[in-house]
């Protein structure tokens, strides 16, 4: 890519003040440009994919929890399960089914008839059906050769499709399996009639660069069916990988709420729905609004906590404590936010402690309804910068503390 190719896109003047308003601005590659699709279905896979997290197993009631309010979230696509893999998976799917939420349902189904038939049975909208395409996969799992998977996925699709239902197709390992073969396969299933083609990268493998090329590679392999990824954070890279597949053409990307899923989890829905609406200007159906109240509802379901750091949804995302920032902050929350809290349903938090400066305890004092006098605010500075050094966090509850204590004593001094 020549340093021409990059241009700076500023095609919305930079405005404070609107809440609804994306702002962030960035460089774009021009030949991004001409791939990015407008609309980006999200397909959730929380109750699937997010399931297989490491001593993860939802029951029934907390399955329709989580469906429920991934429907009021607005994803596209819900895969409610594998039912296949046993009784209560298969009713849990079923019970979603029948839930009528919105969202298209799905449940997953190796190439076989009896997969489909479970799955079909749950009563579901869309059949995920998948088959191993990587040598590895095929030699040591399925003991299989290329040629058989690529009759057994032909198959399935066409079993899954003379029942009317839609059909997306995963070749699973996709993105360790040879380029060739795997273009076959994409072109078969599609001809086949598969309505979707999700490419996984099963043990997240890719880069941006990588995920680029494959999915360019791909698409006309796909006969013009939505192509889709489905990406594993194995190093870390599971969202940058899923938004360069959508900056490639992709045209649905499946997630997990906060990015559980097996070993290192798979690509965290509120970042990818993030990064989509306020840095690529990219729709997709989801409230933002409700992502926080998402990311809480799934960590206190599987007991897995929310990072401090993660982003948009970490308590940290939106907290200041430095006197700068906390400065800048006040002053226009831009300065140092690239987008504001309320729009993925945050609030903004300023910390105190021994980075703080004088503006951030103004600020806290004023929040808690104290006088904001500059003799009281240096004090109470002090006293945090102090505690702070030795290691002490000052909370609320500190800080009502050490205010209540500055203004008994600044009573005593004046009676
Ligand atoms: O990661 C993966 O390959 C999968 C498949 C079932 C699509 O989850
Ligand atoms: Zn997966």
């Amino acid at each position: 890519m020549s340093a021409g190719a990059l241009r700076h896109t500023f095609k919305r003047p930079l405005r404070s003040g609107s809440a609804e308003m994306p702002i962030v601005e960035g460089v774009r590659i021009v030949d991004e440009v001409e791939t990015l699709p407008k609309e980006v279905r999200i397909f959730d896979t929380t109750l699937r994919d997010g399931e297989q997290t490491p001593g993860i197993s939802f029951t029934k009631e907390q399955k329709l929890a989580i469906a429920r309010q991934l429907a009021k979230l607005g994803v596209a696509s819900i895969e409610a399960g594998f039912p296949a893999v046993s009784k209560g998976e298969f009713e849990a799917v079923k019970e979603i089914a029948g839930e009528g939420l919105g969202p298209e349902i799905v449940a997953l189904a190796r190439s076989n008839k009896h997969d489909i038939d479970r799955a079909l049975d749950a009563g579901v909208d869309a059949i995920h059906v998948f088959i191993a395409a990587s040598d590895i996969h095929l030699k040591y799992k399925l003991r299989m050769s290329r040629e058989e998977a690529l009759r057994r996925a032909v198959e399935a699709v066409e079993y899954a499709k003379s029942h009317g239902i839609t059909v997306e197709f995963s070749p699973e390992d996709a993105t360790r399996a040879d380029l060739q073969y795997l273009y076959q396969m994409v072109k078969a299933v599609a001809e086949a009639g598969a309505d979707r083609i999700d490419i996984p990268d099963t043990v997240g493998v890719m880069t941006p660069t990588r995920m680029k090329y494959l999915i360019k590679y791909i698409l006309p392999a796909a006969q013009g069916k939505i192509v889709s990824v489905h990406c594993h954070n194995d190093f870390g890279l599971a969202v940058a990988n899923s938004i360069a597949g959508i900056e490639a053409g992709a045209k649905q990307a499946h997630v997990t709420v906060n990015g559980i899923g097996e070993r290192a989890g798979n690509a965290a829905l509120e970042e990818v729905v993030a990064a989509l609406e306020f840095l690529l200007n990219v729709r997709t159906g989801v409230n933002t609004k409700l992502l926080y109240e998402t990311s809480v509802l799934v960590s206190e379901i599987t007991g897995i906590p929310i990072p401090p750091n993660k982003p948009i949804v970490g308590a940290n995302a939106f907290s200041h404590e430095s006197g700068i920032h906390v400065h800048g902050v006040i002053s226009n929350p831009f300065t140092y936010e690239p987008i504001r809290p309320e729009m993925v349903g945050q609030k903004r938090r300023i910390v105190l402690g021994k980075h703080s400066g004088r503006h951030g305890v103004e600020y806290a004092l004023k929040t808690l309804g104290y006088p904001t006098e500059p003799d009281i605010v240096l004090k109470v500075l002090d006293e945090v910068k102090r505690l702070g050094d030795q290691g002490v966090r000052v909370d609320e509850d500190k800080l009502r503390e050490i205010v209540e204590k500055i203004l008994e004593e600044r009573e005593l001094t004046a009676s």
